[in-house]
This record gives structure tokens, C-alpha cells and sequence, in this order.
């Protein structure tokens, strides 16, 4: 939380407000902002940083009221809390002695310009400050911007105060007059900096914008914030947000601005917004029905597993091949479900859970294996025969914590683990009769354990004294601190966003893995001493070098693959095409879906999604569920290469996906008012196996056709992102930017540092991140002692 200090009204809608924020103030650079949310249903938004306090700890930000965030950010006053404020994020503005420096401020942009004028005074320049705003009441920050110009010059629009006119005006009228200009900052409305760069470029004068559009993270992980930068996309957040004025599309960032301007009020535009005419809350919409409700209470109907548990002790007694032949007669235990009409009306989960007598007739299926397959097939060794005997013994307690011996978020992995291609797939019922479910199982006792309130904290062990950093609260982060606030290391996580969980709390939608699971789990390393400072973006609030220098033994690296692919199509930045990661962290980090929340998204009626992934099947049935009527999976290949898990691809089914198989995008079409009105495609047909084993998709001569959507969801992939790297020069990353570490111990190039998960092998799976935490921490502990050892012996010498 971090509190109001000062707050004061400077023009008509425009307030300045000084927030506590030490480690920002401390960090904070010229031309950087940081990204706010006011409570918990708010929006996140951008704000550049005007000015910061290193003695008291403040930063300034100076806003107008423009919409819903920024009226209730105004309605605050001093010794209010704002619930998050990250940063500083962007990169600063670089400042030299270029000689003499024209800084240009329209409206707002006054107060996001100042620092820059005043860093550029501080640095020798001869600076000529020239403010402007409609008239002489909305001009701000007029004494500070006086006190860092040489020359200082004032334009309003009606001529109440200084020239009357544009800023431009004045700029020209310096450039007729042959003054040597070196370069120019402009700040402030679109048409203010796309004026001033038109004016400039044909004098070949250098001239950097500040630009400010629609962010979600700030971190590079949405791409929500792309704009054309010499035609190619750029992240604001990432690569800006100053740009070379000269090569920014300004129509398209006027375009993309809008996106949410109408929140449903204009027609045109009907279906953006909670009110738009297709969106209605789950509970007003007819044929509603609620899920069945599903007993935990595991004294009922016990008798009759009791008599089937004797099977267990003569299967395990006898040979697998009697034992499979009595288990192959009880049928694989289907999981109860909502039923698809109603499940995509709400965003409930779509499976209830096994009953105990369900979960106990399914342990009985296991045969209790000598050489038990399942248990190599596992990422990270659970023993598996051995928590399934404990359940068909009905001991469901003693099972979940048999499970957390090796894993330590069974009800996530329970979840969204594809254990079809891992334990299941090689457990030996499956090779006459359908697999044990395992992972049902996995999913029972965990939730059992949990809304049972039974979950203990083991007793740890005494404090080593060592303290590990670890970067990312995704899977490889959590079970990283995990194992080693067990083994009593002091452990903390440094989180971006305002949650930890990485992609299971922004990607993996609600109705797949609840949120109050993942938070039942993070609340459980806490519970178990582990720190976890959320809003703290590592390479920019301090670096992984300041994290060693500051007192941290070792450093962990998980901080996935967050950075989104486009297919760089013509279209692309045409308003209502997303990544998934903007599309999935709108509806479950920010709750777009409930009417309770800010956070905006486009509700259309038609949408394709592009992919077919787990990502893109999330998007694909979250699109329904905001209530999409034609909603298009396409993909290049055919059904038997879709990547997601099976039990996704049949729940999308079920619940009226439309597959366009062997179908690949050339093109999105845009309306006058450059919005998405539909995606051309091409048909596709498979040729030779590829590099990847799979067969190359091959367009089909004139088989092109356009799909009619509003809407455009890209899930083809997500990459590295560039942060820590680019801020710690001497860590080794491959081609592809992901951090080259050793796949068994973890380690890096960099002594200390060591990384796991979706940074170092690419987009991957939840217990594959899981099991690269635990390894690390392993090597993480051997490595923190040797330091110890090798310590101790040198002092000996
Ligand atoms: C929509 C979606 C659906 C998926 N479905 C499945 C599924 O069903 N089954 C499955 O097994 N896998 C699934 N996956 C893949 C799986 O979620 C990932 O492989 C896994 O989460 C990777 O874990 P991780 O800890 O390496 O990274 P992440 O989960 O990405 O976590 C990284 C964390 O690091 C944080 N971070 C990044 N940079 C910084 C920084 N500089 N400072 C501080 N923090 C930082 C991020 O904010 C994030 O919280 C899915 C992925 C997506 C996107
Ligand atoms: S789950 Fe399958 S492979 Fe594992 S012990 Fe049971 S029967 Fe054997
Ligand atoms: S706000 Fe820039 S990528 Fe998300």
C-alpha cells in the first residue's frame, strides 16, 4: 500500500499528489512512469513519474481526470492508500550536453516534460522551454519549467497568456530565425507531438515523443501497448516510451487509443464494454443453471467402497496381471461436470471433483505396481502407488501429504498437469484398460486437504543464515522457495505483477484453476516463512547484481516466457486484435468479467482465435464465455497436430468451438474506423515432415476466403522477455533469448545465479517449471554451503 502525502488541485481537472514510495523515489530516472492501480477492482494504468524525493521517499505524479481510474485517484486525499504502484518502468531519457535543447509541454505533457527540462539543464544544456495549453487556467508547472529554461515561452489557444496559437508556431518561428537547435523533446496530446515531428523532419532535427497508450503490466508481458515505430511494432512499455518522433504512425496510435474510449456509450462500438449488447453477468442470463454441488464428506458411502478395498490387499498380494484382470472390471471414474449449455454462461469450473467414494473407487483401479511406471512418468517423482493406497484405505489426509513429500501445488498440477502424456500414459491398466486417473486423484486429496482445513506447516528446520532472491512468482519460482524454506533458507520472491502465480494467476482462465487455489497455495509458502514482495519488477526497482550486493547468497531466475508473438500479418495493430497474454490477463488477473471490476475488454460477437495451444483453447473458451456467438480456432495444421491437452480440446467441443483446421491467416481487414472486421485465410494442406518431425502446412493455390470476426486473439507462442538479460550484460542467453542454464543443476554462467522454468527451456508446462524450482533449489543449497565451506577453509589457511 503506498500512502498519499501531498495532494493539491494545480488547473481545472489536473492534480498533483506525492505517494510514499521510497524504492521508486530511489530509483527513479527522468522520462520513466510507473503503473498504478487505485483498490482492488481498479485498472491498472501508466503514469509518468513528474519528479521523485530521495530524502523523503516520495514521487510526484501530476494527472487529469479522464476517466473512471483517474476521477477515483482523485477523489483521494492525503493519508489515503493507493493498493499498488510499480515501477519505475521505461526506460529514462537519455540526457547528454546536445548543446541547446527545445522542450515542448501541451497540457499534461508540461508536467511529463519538467523532469526532462530540468535533467537537461542539470546536464549543461541551453534549454528553451516552450509550455502551452487552451488558455492561461490549464497551464501547470509554469514556475518549476522557468527555473530550468534559458529561454522560456508560453502558447495558449485563445491568446489569454503568452503567444497566441500552438507551440508549433514558436518552434517554427525559432527555426526561421536560424536558431541552432540540437534537438527537440515534445510531450503531450498525439496531434501536439505528431505536429511538432512533421515540422521537424524536413529540417532533419532530432526530436523524441513520449508516448502514453493503452498498458495493462508495464513489463512487456501483454503487448497491449504496441505501436508502429518505423513499421515495425514496439512495446511502449519495453522499448519506450521515447521514441524517435520522426518514425512513430501516429494514426495508428490515435486509432488504438480509442479502443476503449466509447466503454460501450457509442454505438459504433457497441459491444466494447460490460454494457455492450452481447455481455450480460452470468446470473442475469436466461438458462442458467448452477453446478452440481459435490460432497467432501468422506464418512458417506464408505460401506460399499470398504468392501471393494479388499480387492486392494489381494491385488497387491497377488500378481499385476490377476490384479488387473479384478481392476480392469471396475470402470474408470468419470468426473462430474457442468454441463456444457450452462458452463459457458459463467465462469465457474467446468469439473466438480471426484466424490471420496468416486476418488476411492478409482485408488482401487491402481494395481499397486512392484516396478510402478507412473512414477518415472512423473516429473518431479511423486509416489504414486503410494498416495493412490492411501486413498482406497480412506485415509485422504495422510494421501495429500504422502503427495506434497515431492509436490507442492498437487491441487494445481491435480488440474492443469497433462498427465495423458506423462503418469497416465504409461500406468499399466492403461494398456488393456483405460489409465488410472491419476491426476483426478491428485486433484481429490489436495482439495480434500484444503477445504477440510487440514493443511499443516511442517516443522522447519533452524535458519542457515543464507538468503536466496528468487525472480518470478510463477511454478518455478514458488516451488523453488518452497524446497528451500524447507531445508531454512530465508527465501524471497520478487513478483511483477500485483500477484504472485505467474501464468497460473494471469493465463490459466478461472474456470479451469480457480484463483482462491492458487492464492490457498501461495498463502501456504507464506505461511511457511516464505517473503513474497509482489510489484516489484527485478531489473528495473534493482537489478540481479544489486540483488547479490545487497546480501542475497544466491539468486533464482524464473521469470517464464512472458513476452507475446504476433505473425507480423497486415492488420495486426487494427483495434480488437490481442495477444492471449492481454485477452487472458484482462479476464483473470484484472477480472474484466465482472461487473465489479474497471478493467475493459472488447466483446464481440464474432472472434478467431489463432493457435490451438492450451493458450489458445483458453481464449477460444473464454471468448464464449464473454458471450462470443461464433468463436473460430484456426490453425495451419490438422487436429491430430493440436498441441493442447485432450481433455481441453473435448471440453471446447462440447462447448461449441469452431475449428478451422488446415486454415492459416494472411491478412486482417480493418473498417474506417480501424477496428477488425475480418481475417483473410488461406486453406492449407500437409506436405513433407518439417524439422519438427510434423508435416509442413502448404497453402493452396486461390483458396483464400475471409472469416467474418470483430475480434482477433493471437496465441501462436510467447518468447523470453528481454529484462533480466538486458540488465544483468554478463548472464548467457541463447539465439532465442531464453537464459542458458544446465538443465539438471540449474546453474547460469553467472556465479550465484541460477534459472529454471519457461525462461530457460521455452514455453513448457507447469510441473516441467515446477521441477526445474526443485532442482535449483537443490543446487541452490549445495551451493550456498560450499560457500560456507569454502569460507571456513580460507580463514583456516
Ligand atoms: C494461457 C496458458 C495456459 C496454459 N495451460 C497449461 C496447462 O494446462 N498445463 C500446463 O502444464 N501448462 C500450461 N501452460 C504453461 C505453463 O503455465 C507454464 O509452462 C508455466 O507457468 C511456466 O512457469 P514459470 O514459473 O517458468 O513462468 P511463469 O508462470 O510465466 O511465471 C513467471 C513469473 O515471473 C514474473 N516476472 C517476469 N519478469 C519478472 C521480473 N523482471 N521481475 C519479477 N518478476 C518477473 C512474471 O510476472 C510471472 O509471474 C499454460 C500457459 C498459458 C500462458
Ligand atoms: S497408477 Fe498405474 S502404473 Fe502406477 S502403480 Fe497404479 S497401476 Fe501401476
Ligand atoms: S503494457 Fe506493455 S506489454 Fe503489456
Amino acid at each position: 500500500m503506498f500512502k498519499i502525502i501531498e495532494k493539491s488541485k494545480i488547473a481545472e481537472s489536473t492534480f498533483l499528489m506525492k505517494i510514499e514510495a521510497p524504492k521508486i523515489a530511489s530509483k527513479r530516472k527522468p522520462g520513466q512512469f510507473v503503473m498504478l492501480r487505485v483498490d482492488e477492482p481498479g485498472e491498472r494504468i501508466p503514469l509518468t513519474i513528474a519528479g521523485s524525493d530521495t530524502k523523503n521517499g516520495t514521487i510526484t505524479i501530476i494527472f487529469q481526470v479522464v476517466g473512471d481510474t483517474t476521477r477515483q485517484l482523485s477523489g483521494l486525499n492525503v493519508g489515503d492508500y493507493i493498493l499498488d504502484v510499480v515501477g519505475p518502468l521505461g526506460h529514462p531519457t537519455h540526457i547528454e550536453n546536445y548543446g541547446t535543447a527545445v522542450c515542448i509541454g501541451g497540457g499534461l505533457g508540461i508536467a511529463l516534460v519538467m523532469p526532462i527540462a530540468q535533467a537537461l539543464y542539470a546536464a549543461g544544456n541551453h534549454v528553451i522551454s516552450v509550455i502551452s495549453a487552451r488558455n492561461k487556467d490549464l497551464l501547470i508547472c509554469e514556475k518549476e519549467m522557468l527555473t530550468c529554461s534559458n529561454e522560456f515561452m508560453i502558447a495558449t489557444d485563445d491568446g489569454s497568456k503568452g503567444t497566441k496559437g500552438f507551440p508549433t508556431q514558436i518552434l517554427q518561428d525559432l527555426i526561421n530565425k536560424g536558431k541552432k537547435i540540437d534537438i527537440v523533446f515534445a510531450v503531450g496530446p498525439v496531434p501536439l507531438m505528431a505536429a511538432v515531428s512533421r515540422l521537424t523532419k524536413p529540417y532533419n532535427l532530432k526530436t523524441i515523443v513520449s508516448l502514453n497508450p493503452i498498458m495493462v503490466d508495464g513489463t512487456g508481458m501483454c503487448g497491449g501497448c504496441r505501436v508502429s515505430i518505423d513499421n515495425k511494432p514496439k512495446f511502449v512499455c519495453v522499448d519506450g516510451p521515447e521514441f524517435d518522433g520522426h518514425l512513430v504512425d501516429y494514426d495508428n496510435l490515435v486509432q488504438r487509443l480509442k479502443t476503449y474510449a466509447s466503454n460501450g456509450k457509442d454505438p459504433s462500438l457497441q459491444s466494447v464494454g460490460k454494457d455492450s449488447v452481447c455481455w450480460k453477468p452470468p446470473e442475469d442470463r436466461a438458462g442458467m443453471v448452477h453446478k452440481p454441488a459435490v460432497s467432501m464428506h468422506a464418512a458417506e458411502g464408505h460401506a460399499v467402497i470398504d468392501q471393494l478395498a479388499e480387492g486392494l490387499s489381494s491385488a497387491t498380494t497377488g500378481t499385476e496381471k490377476a490384479g488387473a484382470k479384478k481392476m480392469g472390471a471396475i470402470p474408470r471414474q468419470k468426473m462430474p461436470e457442468q454441463e456444457p449449455a450452462n458452463r459457458i454462461r459463467n465462469f465457474e469450473e467446468v469439473p466438480c471433483g471426484y466424490t471420496p467414494e468416486m476418488a476411492r473407487q478409482e485408488a482401487l483401479r491402481c494395481l499397486q505396481c512392484k516396478k510402478p511406471l507412473c512414477c518415472e512418468g512423473c516429473p518431479v517423482s511423486i509416489d504414486i502407488p503410494g498416495f493412490i493406497k492411501l486413498i482406497a484405505e480412506g485415509d485422504f489426509l495422510a494421501a495429500a501429504r504422502k503427495i506434497k513429500e515431492k509436490n507442492a501445488l498437487p491441487a494445481v498440477c491435480g488440474r492443469v498437469c497433462p498427465q495423458e502424456d506423462q503418469c497416465e500414459k504409461v500406468c499399466i491398466v492403461g494398456k488393456k484398460f483405460k489409465p488410472v486417473a491419476i491426476g483426478n486423484l491428485e486433484r481429490f486429496v489436495a482439495d480434500y486437504e484444503r477445504t477440510h482445513n487440514a493443511v499443516t506447516v511442517p516443522k522447519l528446520p533452524k535458519k542457515t543464515g543464507y538468503r536466496v532472491a528468487i525472480v518470478g512468482g510463477g511454478p518455478a519460482g514458488l516451488a523453488c522457495a518452497g524446497e528451500l524454506i524447507k531445508m531454512g533458507h530465508d527465501v524471497t520472491i520478487f513478483e511483477a505483477l500485483h500477484k504472485a502465480g505467474g501464468v497460473l494467476v494471469y493465463g490459466i482462465p478461472e474456470f479451469r484453476l480457480p484463483k482462491a487455489i492458487v492464492e490457498s497455495e501461495v498463502e501456504y509458502l507464506r505461511k511457511l516463512g516464505v517473503k513474497i514482495e509482489v510489484n516489484a519488477v527485478v531489473g528495473k526497482s534493482q537489478t540481479v547484481d544489486e540483488l547479490l550486493q545487497n546480501g542475497f547468497d544466491a539468486v533464482f531466475v524464473g521469470t517464464g516466457a512472458g513476452l507475446p508473438m504476433f505473425m507480423a500479418i497486415p492488420g495486426e495493430n487494427l483495434n480488437g486484435v490481442y495477444s492471449a497474454n492481454e485477452y487472458l490477463t484482462r479476464v483473470n488477473l484484472m477480472k474484466a468479467y465482472n461487473t465489479k471490476y474497471s478493467t475493459p475488454i472488447a466483446m464481440r460477437k464474432n472472434v478467431a482465435v489463432i493457435g490451438a495451444g492450451n493458450v489458445a483453447m483458453d481464449s477460444a473458451r473464454t471468448a464464449l464465455r464473454l458471450g462470443a456467438e461464433n468463436v473460430y480456432v484456426v490453425y495451419r495444421r490438422s487436429r491430430d497436430e493440436m498441441p493442447a491437452r485432450v481433455d481441453e480440446i473435448h471440453h471446447g467441443e462440447e462447448e461449441g468451438l469452431q475449428f478451422k483446421f488446415l486454415t492459416n491467416p494472411i491478412k486482417i481487414l480493418g473498417d474506417e474506423k480501424g477496428w477488425v472486421s475480418g481475417l483473410e485465410c488461406v486453406k492449407m494442406e500437409l506436405g513433407e515432415p518439417d524439422e519438427s518431425g510434423r508435416r509442413r502446412p502448404i497453402p493452396v493455390k486461390n483458396s483464400e476466403f475471409v472469416l467474418n470476426v470483430e475480434c482477433i486473439i493471437m496465441s501462436i507462442g510467447n518468447g523470453p522477455n528481454p529484462l533480466i538479460p538486458s540488465t544483468t550484460p554478463d548472464l548467457q542467453v541463447n539465439k532465442w533469448g531464453n537464459i542458458v542454464a544446465d538443465l539438471e543443476t540449474c546453474k547460469t554462467n553467472k556465479e550465484g545465479v541460477f534459472a529454471g522454468g519457461d525462461i530457460v527451456t521455452g514455453a513448457a508446462t507447469v510441473i516441467l517449471a515446477m521441477g526445474a524450482g526443485k532442482k535449483a533449489a537443490k543446487s541452490i543449497d549445495d551451493y550456498v554451503k560450499s560457500k560456507k565451506t569454502s569460507a571456513t577453509m580460507s580463514c583456516c589457511k
